[in-house]
């Protein structure tokens, strides 16, 4: 499908989808959110595809839902429309891994963009913030839930009441991204982490974003019970069977996801 405000290219089973719309730092519209839920449910569907990486431009990944779009709309049109609530739920619903590769600004709805997805990989000039108390209002697509689950109370309290920006650096430290990169290095360090989950069973990965992302909706009994359930039924997979004997035949598994 011929997309505007994004670029898709799938190459060696991994869909890397660009955010582009680089006159307004890629502020999330309807146009883009309805192109990247489109682009990420094509790459669901593509048997071709085994892993996704969603990134920005050097200057920003995202710099947050488009102000200008937003700034006349009143409560009753916000709330009939549910904003952006179909787009979350379906950016949320795609079962491959996506991962983010985050230089420059993820702010607000960019931030909690690159928190929808399974890990962020940031560049040493990533700077993620929840300004929109600057604004007047305050986040609407996970940054006063996610943010708080991923990096605590304190932290995520601070960037929403100060709307201040944290740095890569401190963004690690915290735990919001997995690791950081020079930023010449990030889409190179992101295709080899893709690269990497590409060669696994996708039963397993498949499996194992489901049960990571459970942890947030459940007790830790309960996520611990269901963890281990499907660790139990990967052993009705012939991909069990093939990766142990060729840990046991010392070579590389040759996984078929069945
Ligand atoms: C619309 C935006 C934008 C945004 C930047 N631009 N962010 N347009 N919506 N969120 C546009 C600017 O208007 C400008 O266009 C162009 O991008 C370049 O931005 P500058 O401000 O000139 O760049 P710079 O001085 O480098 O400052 C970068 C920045 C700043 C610090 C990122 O742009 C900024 O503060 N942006 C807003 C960030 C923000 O408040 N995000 C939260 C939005 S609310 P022109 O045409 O003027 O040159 C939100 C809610 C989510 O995300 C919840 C949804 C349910």
């Amino acid at each position: 499908m011929a997309y505007e405000t994004i670029i898709v290219e799938v190459e060696d089973h991994v869909a890397q989808i660009t955010l582009n719309r680089p006159d307004a730092l890629n502020a999330l519209n309807d146009q883009l959110l309805g192109e990247l839920v489109s682009a990420l449910q094509e790459a669901q569907g593509n048997d071709k595809v085994r892993c996704i990486i969603l990134t920005g431009s050097d200057k920003a990944f995202a710099a947050g839902a488009d102000v200008k779009m937003m700034s006349d709309k009143t409560f009753v049109e916000m709330f009939s429309e549910d904003f952006f609530g179909a787009q979350h739920d379906a950016i949320t619903r795609i079962r491959k891994p996506i991962i983010a590769a985050v230089s420059g600004y993820a702010l607000g709805g960019g931030c909690e963009l690159a928190m929808m997805c399974d890990f962020i990989i940031a560049s040493d000039t990533a700077k993620f913030g929840q300004p929109e108390i600057n604004l007047g209002i305050m986040a609407g697509l996970g940054g006063s839930q996610r943010l708080t689950r991923f990096i605590g109370k304190s932290k995520a309290m601070d960037m929403n009441l100060t709307g201040r920006f944290m740095d890569a650096e401190e963004a690690e430290r915290a735990g919001l991204v997995s690791r950081v990169v020079p930023v010449k290095k990030l889409n190179e360090e992101a295709r080899a982490a893709a690269a990497k989950i590409t060669e696994k069973s996708m039963i397993s990965v498949v499996a194992v974003k489901e049960a990571v992302n459970r942890s947030y909706e459940t007790t830790l009994a309960e996520g611990l019970l269901f963890e281990r359930r499907v660790f139990h039924s990967l052993f009705a997979t012939e991909d069990q069977a093939e990766g142990m004997a060729a840990f046991k035949e010392k070579r590389q598994a040759q996984f078929r996801d069945k």
